[in-house]
This record gives C-alpha cells, sequence and structure tokens, in this order.
C-alpha cells in the first residue's frame, strides 16, 4: 500500500541538477561519441567510484564527468532521459537547475547548454504534459562578477529560464557575497533560490532569505539548529527542498534514522522530498520518498502531504497547483478504494 502510494501520487520535483541525472551509461556513451577521455575503463568503475565524504568530494566527480556534455544533442539527450524517468515516476512538474559556467568555463556555448535542455522540456511537455520550469544557478565558488557576466548570457533567452539559484562548495561561500547578482536577476523578474543550510551554518539560511530574498530554501536541514529561524520558517511557510539520499550519501546525516526531516515536519515546516543528484546518489524521486519513509516510518498522511508540499512550493500559478491539489486528493481517494 505504502509503495504503491508513493510510486502513483502525483509529484513534482523542484531540487534537481540536471547535470547530476547523468546516469555512468550516458557518460560512457557521450565520451565515445565525443572523444573525450575518461579516467574509468568500465560502467561499473564510474558506479564504483560514487563513494562521497563530503560536498565537496562529490563536487570534483560531478563537474569532472559534466565534461563528457559537448553538443547541443547531449544535453538534448540527458534531458531527455530524466524526463522519461519522471514519467515513470508520476512526476508531472519539475523545477530544474542547471550550472551553465560548468561549460561556458570550458568553452561550451551557453546557447548549445541551454537548448538542449529547453528542447527536451518542451519534448515532454507534448508527449507526456510534464510541466517545467528552469533555473539558472550561479556556482558560488566562482566570483560575483562571473555570476553577473552569466546573468547577461542568459538574457537573450529570458524566456525560457524561471528563476536564479546558488550552488556548489558551500562553507566559505556565504549567499552575501552574491546580493548584487540576485538583485539584477531580480530586476529582470527572474525568482530567486538558493542553497543553504546544507553543510553550512543556520546563518547562511537567514542571508539567503534577508539579502538574497530566496522565496525557497534549497536543503536547509541545518535550520533546525535555530529555533528563532525554524519560527520564522514556519511562519512564512518557506519551503525547503529536501534531498534525503543525498544528505546521506554525502554525510550530512550518517543514516537516514537521523535524517531531521521528519522532525522539521512535524514542528509546521514545509518540507518538499526530490532527489539532487539521482544517478550519483543512488535513486530517484520515488526512491527518496520510500528510504525516508521506511527509516523514519513517515505514515500515509505524511507522505500525502509531503508531495502536496511539493505543488504548493511550485512557480506554477495558483490556478494550476489546486488543479494537481485536486489530482492528488483522486489519486488518494482511488488507492483507497481499490484496498
Ligand atoms: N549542493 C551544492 N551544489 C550542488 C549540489 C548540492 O547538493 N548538487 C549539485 N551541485
Ligand atoms: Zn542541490
Amino acid at each position: 500500500m505504502m509503495e504503491q502510494l508513493v510510486r502513483g501520487i502525483p509529484k513534482a520535483e523542484l531540487h534537481l541538477h540536471i547535470e547530476g541525472s547523468l546516469e555512468p551509461e550516458l557518460m560512457f556513451e557521450l565520451a565515445e561519441r565525443n572523444g573525450v577521455d575518461l579516467p574509468y575503463s568500465s560502467v561499473e568503475e564510474i558506479r564504483a567510484a560514487y563513494e562521497f565524504s563530503d560536498l565537496q568530494s562529490f563536487l570534483d566527480i560531478y563537474y569532472a564527468g559534466a565534461g563528457v556534455l559537448q553538443k547541443t544533442e547531449d544535453f538534448f539527450d540527458l534531458t531527455w532521459a530524466y524526463l522519461n524517468r519522471m514519467q515513470s515516476e508520476n512526476v508531472r512538474h519539475v523545477e530544474i537547475f542547471f550550472d551553465p559556467q560548468t561549460h561556458t568555463d570550458r568553452g561550451i556555448p551557453f546557447r548549445t547548454v541551454i537548448t538542449g535542455i529547453h528542447n527536451a522540456l518542451e519534448a515532454a511537455r507534448e508527449k507526456y504534459g510534464i510541466t517545467s520550469f528552469l533555473i539558472l544557478c550561479f556556482l558560488r565558488h566562482l566570483s560575483e562578477e562571473a555570476a553577473l557576466e552569466t546573468l547577461e548570457e542568459a538574457l537573450p533567452f529570458r524566456d525560457w529560464i524561471e528563476g536564479v539559484g546558488l550552488d556548489s562548495s558551500e562553507v566559505g561561500f556565504p549567499p552575501e557575497n552574491f546580493e548584487r547578482a540576485f538583485a539584477r536577476a531580480a530586476e529582470h523578474g527572474f525568482r530567486k533560490v538558493a542553497h543553504a543550510g546544507e553543510e553550512g551554518p543556520p546563518e547562511y539560511i537567514w542571508n539567503s532569505l534577508d539579502v538574497l530574498g530566496v522565496s525557497r530554501i534549497d536543503h536547509g536541514v541545518r535550520c533546525t539548529e535555530d529555533q528563532k529561524l525554524v519560527e520564522r520558517i514556519v511562519r512564512e511557510q518557506m519551503p525547503l527542498t529536501v534531498c534525503p539520499l543525498s544528505n546521506i550519501k554525502l554525510r550530512v546525516f550518517d543514516k537516514m534514522e537521523d535524517h531531521n526531516l521528519k522532525k522539521m515536519l512535524d514542528q509546521g515546516i514545509r518540507v518538499t522530498i526530490n532527489s539532487d543528484d539521482p544517478a550519483y546518489f543512488g535513486g530517484y524521486i520515488n526512491q527518496n520518498f520510500l528510504a525516508a519513509q521506511q527509516a523514519l516510518k513517515l505514515n500515509e498522511n505524511e507522505i500525502i502531504e509531503i508531495a502536496k508540499n511539493g505543488f504548493r512550493s511550485s512557480f506554477l500559478p495558483q490556478q494550476s497547483i489546486n488543479a494537481h491539489l485536486e489530482s492528488i486528493d483522486e489519486f488518494v481517494r482511488q488507492v483507497k478504494n481499490s484496498v
């Protein structure tokens, strides 16, 4: 019953790095197609290398893997594979991150990157009815000037991009470093989100809210170290895009039983469940739901609320959100009638 509920319930995914959905098989195929040398001789060897001790140990491998992405069709194939997977997991809406600087810094044009991703998103909208928004992430280990240049490069594609985000190495790269870049993005009408409180302290969450003015916090799990911050997040119903398997793989928590997801839910925080970098962390969105459900003994109502929170926290218009919430209620009625 629980597995049927998780797999079938309509879902939204709000925290997914498209480069982090690059499966070893496709990495291998693209390396061959583009004549790129990989430091691995087999798909198994790639998978075996995915043992991480913290965020940075993951990022080193993640940025290296992205080197096989070179042509528009590579970005299309990457995104299309992810969206087919989402169709099979009953995900109806996605808001996905891309990291243009990872590609433009190695000579791949911005246009190449975004065209491939955008075309796949449009194809999934037509074929599956999956709706989507694209969020451009600035790499926080690079300078604010570089972020501002990337924002300029994005402007010809303004209509294809819903918002901006902030990712990469967190500790030592606080959100306030990007105050001007986020202010400029807001002038152009972009929505704002930021990774904060994954490895970084609660202060990074405060400043993402107060200095950057974000409307969602990505990860945010360290908020529970600061009761005043929790009170604010609850009061404002500020969404957190939590990624359970990622947090275990990157040792934010030792094991899933230690994850504070249920504690946050019990405190009234608007928690969503997402996959972050599923090809690297061992599971897509349904696996994230199931792993958290099992370890934390989430009940059916909690699963339903988390799925609803995904749509409530999305950048969809309120009418579409309401329609998705109704489709969840309808699905739940069907499941309950069938047992
Ligand atoms: N944190 C920061 N940067 C990232 C992540 C993450 O979880 N995944 C991809 N880039
Ligand atoms: Zn992330």
